[in-house]
């Protein structure tokens, strides 16, 4: 709650000040907040990193952008158990969402990457992902007087660099927060926005553990944990998680914890893709993370409390890229490529 709100109370009755104040706390007593809408400090800035997101011209094929992967229409992923990139090539991993991926302490599965910006350019370099280099991907952009125009004015150069790409795609990133969930609004004190059911499922999820690990606004993401802390987990990945990063034993297996914000958009579930439902999902995390197995009821409640947690996407009209011109280098998604 603002400061502004709180000295507004000062003013009004005393009843209703006591009853505001006791929702206020009770709302600050719960181990999950509701989620903010952004405040958007560079519009500008937000708007190129947009064009820049959609941008297939981005990938070496001419097809792939990172919406192909994180798409924004299906909660920010691709539905899929690994995702397909350059040449049709298998993906190492589940793409995780890119809704309040800036709630995450750290980016990727493993935390490689400590923030959104030196994040975004990962994927545009990757071979099995857009597998662009950053002389072709600045050729691109700099050949569009458009887009020449809008790095002029966010950065004041006549020069797009593969760094700034990935810092206005950054920034427009960080507008993907979804406030409004039914869940966010009965923390703020309409007992009404989630039924008794789907409450019941919330408080299972407290008293069980479940909150241990997937707290915050976020609901996750601020924690690295072990998948598979109480009985051990097998997957045909063979991703050992942070120790892949650290190369400390006592790391392997170490995921961060995933953002429950949005989960019922994004199946299939885990690092892996291995669980096809929030169902399955549930019942993993009861036996590995905390040793219990649920019954079909409470599986239930704490898959229908999961569903609050759906919040408002993003909503914007489709963004028009500048046309390419007759200096904007052509594609050819089929020419063979020389192994890096
Ligand atoms: C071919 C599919 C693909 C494309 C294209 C792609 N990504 Fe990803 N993205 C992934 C996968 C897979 C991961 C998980 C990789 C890992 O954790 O090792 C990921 C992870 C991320 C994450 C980390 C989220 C988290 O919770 O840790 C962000 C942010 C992200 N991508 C943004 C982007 C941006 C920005 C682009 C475009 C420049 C992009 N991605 C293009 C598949 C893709
Ligand atoms: C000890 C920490 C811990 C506890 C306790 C825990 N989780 Fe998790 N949870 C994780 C980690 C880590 C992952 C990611 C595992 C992976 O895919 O590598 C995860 C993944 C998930 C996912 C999949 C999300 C996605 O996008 O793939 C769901 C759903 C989930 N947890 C729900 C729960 C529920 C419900 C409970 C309580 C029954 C619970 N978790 C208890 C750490 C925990």
């Amino acid at each position: 709650m603002s400061f502004k709100a709180i000295h507004a109370f000062a003013v009004l009755p005393l009843a209703l000040t006591f009853v505001l104040g006791t929702q206020a706390r009770a709302a600050a007593q719960e181990p999950i907040q509701p989620l903010e809408a952004p405040k958007i400090t560079n519009p500008a800035k937000v708007e190129l990193g947009k064009q820049l997101f959609f941008d297939p011209r981005l990938s070496r094929s001419g097809f792939i952008s990172c919406n192909s992967c994180h798409n924004l229409s299906m909660g920010g992923s691709d539905g899929l158990k690994v995702s397909i990139g350059d040449r049709w090539q298998k993906g190492a991993i589940r793409a995780p969402t890119v809704l309040n991926s800036s709630l995450n302490l750290a980016q990727f599965w493993n935390g490689r990457a400590k923030d959104l910006e030196s994040q975004a350019t990962g994927p545009l370099l990757n071979p099995i992902e857009m597998n662009t280099t950053s002389e072709a991907a600045e050729l691109m952009v700099n050949s569009l007087p458009g887009y020449r125009e809008e790095f002029k004015k966010v950065y004041g150069t006549d020069k797009a660099s593969l760094q700034q790409i990935g810092d206005a795609i950054a920034a427009f990133e960080t507008t993907l927060i979804t406030p409004n969930s039914r869940f966010d609004k009965w923390l703020k004190g309409d007992k009404t926005a989630i039924t008794d059911y789907e409450l019941a499922g919330y408080e299972l999820f407290k008293s069980v553990g479940c909150v241990a690990c997937h707290n915050g606004p976020g609901v996750g993401g601020n924690s690295f944990q072990k998948f598979g802390l109480v009985n051990a987990y097998k997957s045909p990945n063979p991703s050992q998680g942070r120790a892949d990063v650290t190369h400390d034993d006592s790391d392997r297996m170490m995921f961060k914890v995933p953002l429950l914000r949005n989960v019922a958009l994004i199946p299939p579930y885990f690092h892996d893709g291995s669980a096809n439902t929030l169902t399955q999902a549930v019942e993993t995390m009861g036996w590995l993370q905390l040793g219990k197995k649920f019954t079909a009821d409470q599986n239930a409640q704490i898959v229908a409390f999961l569903k609050t947690l759906t919040g408002d996407q993003p909503t914007f009209p489709l963004p028009q890229l500048p046309p390419s011109n007759d200096e904007t280098p052509r594609p050819d998604p089929f020419a063979p490529v020389a192994q890096k």
